[in-house]
């Protein structure tokens, strides 16, 4: 097995296995699929940092392969908190794990927690860097978005809104993205949260047609996908400094309707920042049939046990399993 620590890790036929994989987990006839192959076997679910859809997805994706979860949540309740290095940790649950995925909020500490673990680790988030498991929910979501429209990903138009500066999940969507060839991408944010420069060079060194804006105007009649983000108000200096930002670009029913295509698909990370001040994608889009934001999370436990498959080999045998949840 190998480590997941950033989409880098990642290639074409890599992705495209994976999602074949995915997809035979699709629930059908309404009852989830669900697999022994991994009976015996223990996810280590360190989670150092917030998390709802991460956390419980990649716990809920290894029980459905027949696995065991051991969990902790937040720095303050490890040995962390009393000095234990990244290194020390990894080695301690990694003889208690089989496969181990952890969220930090420093950049380059799951890698740092990699070099100690004797067994494969995933990132499911180190601070602004990366988020590769999401950026591959995504494009599974994109595709299959997509792909009820009769369209592929190289007809995708996609605008990618909000805080592009902070947000690790579009850095690692635009790594993948890199994998494709002409696609066209609107980057669209508040000047002073652009996309680094390095991620904006990556997608035109690809042969996209990148367009970099600060306007709704310029963003979204074109797209038939697109991508909002929160405000990532922890990664601010200042409570003050991202508040000018919370509320900056707003989607509703109202918007939707004025600027965007009729069947443009909108997703989002999640979670998305409810509160008034904020409220980066309305509830009164809720009914919407483009809103894929629920799609994409149920799409998480798809992808996640695919992942966990082909890390730990048995991807053969789970992709001809036809055992279903009774109840
Ligand atoms: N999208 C995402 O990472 O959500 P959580 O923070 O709830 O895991």
């Amino acid at each position: 097995g190998q480590h997941l620590l950033s989409v880098k890790d990642i290639s074409l036929d890599l992705i495209d296995e994976l999602f074949i994989v995915a997809e035979s987990m699709r629930p059908y006839a309404g009852r989830q699929k669900v697999t022994r192959v991994l009976e015996g076997a223990v996810l280590g679910n360190m989670f150092f940092e917030p998390s709802t859809r991460t956390r419980v997805s990649f716990g809920s994706a290894f029980n459905l392969l027949g696995g065991e979860v051991r969990e902790t949540t937040g720095l303050s309740n490890s040995a962390l908190a009393k000095g234990e290095s990244l290194y020390d940790t990894a080695q301690v649950l990694s003889g208690y794990s089989d496969i181990i995925a952890m969220r930090h909020p420093k950049a380059g500490s799951v890698k740092e927690f990699s070099l100690g673990s004797r067994v494969p680790v995933i990132n499911g988030g180190d601070g602004p860097n990366e988020h590769p498991t999401q950026a591959l929910l995504d494009l599974f979501t994109i595709k299959n978005e997509l792909a009820r429209q009769n369209k592929s990903i190289q007809n995708l138009s996609l605008t990618l809104l909000g805080d592009l500066k902070h947000g690790r999940t579009v850095h690692s969507l635009c790594q993948l993205l890199a994998l494709y060839r002409n696609l066209k991408i609107q980057l669209i944010s508040p000047a002073e949260l652009a996309m680094p420069t390095k991620y904006v060079d990556l997608l035109v060194n690809a042969g996209h047609q990148v367009e970099v804006g600060t306007t709704l105007e310029q963003g979204l009649p074109q797209a038939n996908i697109i991508y909002q983000t929160r405000i990532q108000e922890e990664r601010f200096s200042s409570q003050q400094e991202a508040n000018l930002y919370r509320g900056y670009f707003r989607l509703n029913k109202q918007i939707y309707a004025q600027h965007c295509q009729p069947d443009a698909v909108i997703m989002h990370p999640l979670p998305r920042d409810s509160r008034n001040e904020a409220n980066e994608l309305d509830n009164d889009l809720n009914a919407m049939p483009g809103l894929a934001i629920f799609r994409q999370t149920d799409n998480g436990i798809l992808v996640r046990m695919a992942l966990f498959a082909c890390i730990l080999g048995v991807e053969d045998i789970i992709q001809n399993y036809e055992q279903t949840v009774n109840w």
